[in-house]
């Protein structure tokens, strides 16, 4: 299968999907191109060195989101892909962007959704006093950080948590779900149906 990456950041999600593209967690799979919104994101900088295409689109040279989300578009459909995954992409995405991928374009977001849509979630739960906080990958839909979950990681917020130590044990929790729906996605057990998700022969 075709994996295109978008991103905006570090990439750090982005290494753990090439580690597990690599192993074969995610089967049969080639990332074939990670697309940044930003031209000096280091995720871009670590596809390059692993050899895999690499394209930017800047926002900043978009007079609306409509424009930028079409130049996007012919960027990601140059490579065909069967499935997106969004690993750290900050920039929202017009409903009829989403609607053009529906069904084959994931996100990973580092709170338990529904709780926390949006930014600073680490911020966020620490404010409200949660005992627990995690991520969840859910497809994407028009409606921001709103689209049916496939799969949530959990972990404890400690009394001593500061947002760094909270966003640390998310973010290693990130790394083991995100691979995890992404290999279930390609191998095809993973459905979106009438927006609900489906997960063949779960064990
Ligand atoms: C992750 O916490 C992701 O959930 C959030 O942005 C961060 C990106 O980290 N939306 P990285 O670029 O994958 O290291």
């Amino acid at each position: 299968k075709r994996l295109v990456v978008l991103v905006s950041g570090r990439g750090s999600n982005l290494q753990a999907i090439l580690s597990a593209c690599e192993s074969g967690q995610i089967p049969a799979t080639e990332v074939v191109a990670v697309i940044s919104n930003c031209p000096q994101a280091a995720a871009l900088a670590l596809a390059a060195a692993a050899g895999i295409p690499v394209r930017c689109v800047d926002h900043r040279r978009f007079g609306d989101r409509s424009s930028f989300d079409a130049a996007l578009r012919a960027q990601i459909d140059d490579f065909a892909p069967d499935h997106i995954a969004l690993a750290g992409f900050m920039r929202r995405l017009t409903p009829e962007f989403a609607q053009h991928y529906e069904g084959r374009m994931v996100n990973i977001h580092p709170s338990l959704l529904p709780a926390f849509p949006g930014l600073h979630t680490h911020a966020q739960a620490l404010a409200e006093g949660v005992k627990l906080h995690g991520a969840t990958v859910h497809f994407v839909t028009a409606d921001l950080d709103a689209g049916p979950i496939i799969v949530q990681g959990a972990v404890p917020v400690l009394a001593q948590d500061d947002v760094d130590s909270l966003a640390a044990r998310v973010l290693a929790m990130e790394h083991r779900i995100y691979p995890q729906a992404i290999a279930w996605l390609v191998s095809g057990r993973l459905r979106m149906e009438q927006g609900k998700v489906t997960i063949d022969g779960e064990k």
